[in-house]
């Protein structure tokens, strides 16, 4: 399994957007545009969000998305290009550099910087307005096989999530054919151990503190129910 297997891969995707809009075609109201120069065919860009910042509402304030989308998930891909500009990784897709890097001391930095361009992107679409809800029969059926039952699903998906010590993501993933619900810490991202991510949760602080201060429970059990992409996820199952 590659990461250039995935479904709208990310790095498609960020291809994609980032040649409709060089052609001056419409993105996403409200992402105040790419960040890369006409040089960008061989830089990382910073895909627009697939809402308007303030889609996310209540359960997500458009000044957070606006500081995690536009600050945050920004210096992410700046840092990537930076970071490799004139190394071995200059002309590698952001996957690529994910996995190449995964693992190695001396390339950790290079690593946060890219596995953390990738996840949030990847949060981004793990999330739409007037989410939550029931999953596509497909995927619902395969949480029932895999968990016993949806609420048994989102129950664990909400616990690694509220349980991550510190910065990090939950995640459902596909692992061996069967459903699952796993945690990693700082920028680490399942794909490098072997598994398809379905869809994650931010949590790092920057993902709700704005809107929930401490109260990390809250922000995730709102997402869980009101924001989760299932449709998302069911694509990205259905592509494995
Ligand atoms: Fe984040």
């Amino acid at each position: 399994m590659s990461f250039s297997d995935d479904i709208d891969s990310v790095s498609n995707l960020s291809r994609r957007q980032f040649l409709a809009a060089a052609a001056g075609a419409a993105v996403s109201a409200g992402v105040g545009g790419l960040s890369r120069s006409a040089h960008a065919a061989v830089s990382h860009n910073l895909p627009p969000l697939p809402y308007s910042e303030n889609a996310l509402e209540p359960v997500i304030s458009s000044k957070t998305v606006g500081f995690h989308y536009g600050k945050h998930h920004r210096a992410y891909v700046d840092n990537l290009n930076t970071l490799i500009s004139g190394t071995e990784f200059a002309d590698m897709e952001l996957e690529a550099i994910v996995s190449a890097t995964a693992g190695k001391p001396d390339k950790v930095a290079i690593f946060n910087n890219a596995a953390q361009a990738w996840n949030h992107t990847f949060y981004w679409r793990s999330l739409r307005p007037k989410g939550g809800g029931e999953p596509p029969a497909g995927l619902k059926q395969k949480i029932e096989a895999s968990f016993g039952g949806f609420d048994v699903c989102k129950k664990e998906l909400a616990n690694a999530s509220i349980t991550q010590f510190g910065s990090g993501w939950a995640w459902l993933v596909l692992d061996s054919g069967r459903l699952k619900v796993v945690k990693t810490g700082n920028a680490d991202t399942p794909r490098t151990q072997g598994m398809k991510p379905l869809l994650t949760i931010d949590v790092w602080e920057h993902a709700y503190y704005l809107d929930y201060q401490n109260r990390r429970a809250d922000y995730v059990n709102a997402v869980v129910e009101k924001l989760i992409n299932w449709e998302f996820a069911a694509a990205n199952l259905t592509a494995a």
